[in-house]
Formats: structure tokens, sequence, C-alpha cells
């Protein structure tokens, strides 16, 4: 892959219109609680989580493996509803939604990748890539020429008619990235998005989405423990145990010592073996439907984990 293979070439092609950036913030939890189960079981994945995320933005989540990232950024997606507190997304308060919609929302104004990419295997990559601007309305044709577009944007246009199953950890990875930049949308919500990647790949992805995803009023929330990308930040919110113990630009972060301390997978490059693809069903942001930000549709986080 080539730096020009990079270029973000989706404002050359006529994507749906996406809302006008408005004057709310992308993202305001306040007093988020997530509570997974009931009684002597139950986990408390968030403890009381307040966080806004501007326009404009690109916001970090860093922490330890299990301290309720992934929780965090679904409940932000809207694909995840808190057990206490609220959350407000562009504006709109997702558990005021029904649930179509919701999804149609979502589907509009959301583009999640998830950790374990979530491709429908049974789809080519510009298929797969192609499903939120179908959800939205688009034609077969302009959807599939948009995809391929969003495709090459992301270093893959000779891979469009690839099963996912036929592509590498790393190029699946990229197929989710691209399908969640296809439809242009207001929030894009990333959960480890390098992790697959090699360095090179991984800084090209990054420049790709700081500069797609931060324009026109667009905001990025980025999970990663990778310390490679974290420069690419406006600002990091460090996680522990279901709370945010600080927030800080990179910069003032690493002079006080990242808590990032979840050691997460070795990124390992085009040549790593092609993982299982998820199968789970696919909402309209190409999310998961399960309430539940990972496990619920049979994937869990380690199955794209080497
Ligand atoms: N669907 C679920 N059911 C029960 N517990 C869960 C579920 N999803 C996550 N958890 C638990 O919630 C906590 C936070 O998980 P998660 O948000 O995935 O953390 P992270 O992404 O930081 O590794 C962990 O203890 C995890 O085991
Ligand atoms: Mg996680």
């Amino acid at each position: 892959m080539t730096n020009t293979d990079m270029r973000p070439r989706l404002g050359a092609v006529a994507l749906s219109p996406a809302p006008e950036g408005g004057a709310d913030p992308a993202v305001v939890c306040a007093g988020l609680r997530k509570r997974y189960g009931e009684g002597a079981t139950a986990v408390h994945a968030l403890r009381g989580v307040d966080l806004t995320v501007q326009r404009g933005e690109l916001l970090m989540l860093v922490g330890p493996s299990g301290c309720g990232k992934t929780t965090l950024i679904s409940v932000m997606a809207g694909i995840l509803d808190p057990t206490e507190g609220s959350c407000r997304i562009l504006g709109q308060d997702m558990t005021a939604l029904a649930p179509r919609p919701r999804a149609a929302f979502r589907a509009r104004n959301i583009g999640f990748v998830f950790q374990a990419y979530n491709l429908n295997p049974a789809l080519t990559a510009a298929e797969n890539v192609s499903v939120p601007l179908r959800i939205c309305g688009a034609p077969v044709r302009e959807a599939m020429r948009k995809a391929e577009a969003a495709l090459d944007m992301v270093g893959l246009g000779d891979k469009v008619e690839s099963a996912p199953g036929d592509l590498s950890g790393g190029q699946q990875q990229r197929v989710a990235i691209a399908r969640a930049l296809v439809h242009e949308p207001q929030l894009i919500v990333c959960d480890e998005p390098t992790s697959a990647l090699d360095h090179a790949n991984g800084q090209r992805v990054m420049e790709l989405l700081r500069r797609v995803g931060t324009v026109d009023g667009r905001a990025l929330v980025i999970v990663t423990h990778d310390a490679r990308i974290f420069d690419f930040a406006d600002r990091i919110a460090e996680l522990d145990d279901g709370r945010v113990t600080r927030v800080g630009t990179p910069g003032a972060l690493a002079g006080a010592g990242h808590g990032a301390t979840d050691p997460g997978p070795a990124p390992d490059g085009e040549d790593m073996p092609a993982v299982a693809p998820c199968a789970g069903p696919v909402d309209a942001a190409g999310g998961a439907m399960a309430d539940a930000p990972h496990g619920g549709n049979g994937c869990r986080p380690s199955a794209a984990r080497p």
C-alpha cells in the first residue's frame, strides 16, 4: 500500500448527505453506569463516567483490559444502554428513541469499527462496506461505487471482490474501517482499529481516520492501547475499573506516564493469517444488534486477536 492509496477521496464522490454539524457536542456522557447481570455475580463495568467529546475532536480511550473501554464506546455509539446515567449523541438522547428510529439514527450518523470487525462472511468486501449506504436507502450501484472508493481509500482497491475469509486480519480490519467511513457519519467510534495493522498501515489508517473523521463538525472516539498512535489524539481519557481517572493531551499524559497498561495483541501486519470472520447480526450502522459490547453475537474480542 502506498501513501496515495490512503488519500481520503470520499469528498470526490457524491455520498449521501450527512447532517450538518450542529451546536451540540458530539457526545455527552453524564453519570454513566453499566452493570452486567444481577446480584452477587453482577459485573460493574462502568461506575460513573462523565465525559464529553467535542465536534472536531479525536478522543482516545485507554486503560487496562477489562476496565470498561468497549462498554463505554458501545454506549457512546448508541448500541448499548447504560444502567444509569445518560449519553447524548449529536444532541440526541438515544434512550428516548424507539428501536427503529434509533437504528436509523445510528445508520445515518454513526460509524463503528468493532474489535472483532464483525464482517459478514457471505458478502464480498465491497458488499460489506456498502451495508450502511444500503440501509440509508442508496441504490445498489451507487452504494457499490462508493464502497469501492472507500476500499480504495484504505488501500484495498484490489480486494473489492474478496470474501472476508480470504483476507488477512489486517485487511479485514481495513474493510471494517472503510465500512465505518463510507457514509460519512458525524461520529466514528473505533475499538482498537490498529490492533492487526503493522506500523506503516496503522499510521496511514490513523491519518485517514483523523482527516475524514474530524472535519465538518465530525468527531472520532478511538479505544486503543497502541502507544504508537497516541499522538493522533487531541485528548486521551484514561479508564480504570469503570471510571475515568485522567483526561489530558497526549503530551501532558506522556509527561505523567500513560495509564494504558493493556498489553494487547502484537500488531502483525499484512502477513498475519486470516482470522475467522464474525457472522453476527449487523444493524444499520454495521453494528452488532445484541445488547452487549462483545460476545453478544458469539464473537469474543479474542477471536480477532492472535
Ligand atoms: N456481555 C457481557 N456480560 C457480562 N460481562 C461483561 C460483558 N461485556 C463485558 N463484560 C465485563 O465487563 C467488564 C468491562 O469489559 P469491557 O468493557 O469489555 O472492557 P475492556 O474493553 O476495557 O477490556 C469486564 O469485567 C468484562 O468481563
Ligand atoms: Mg475491549
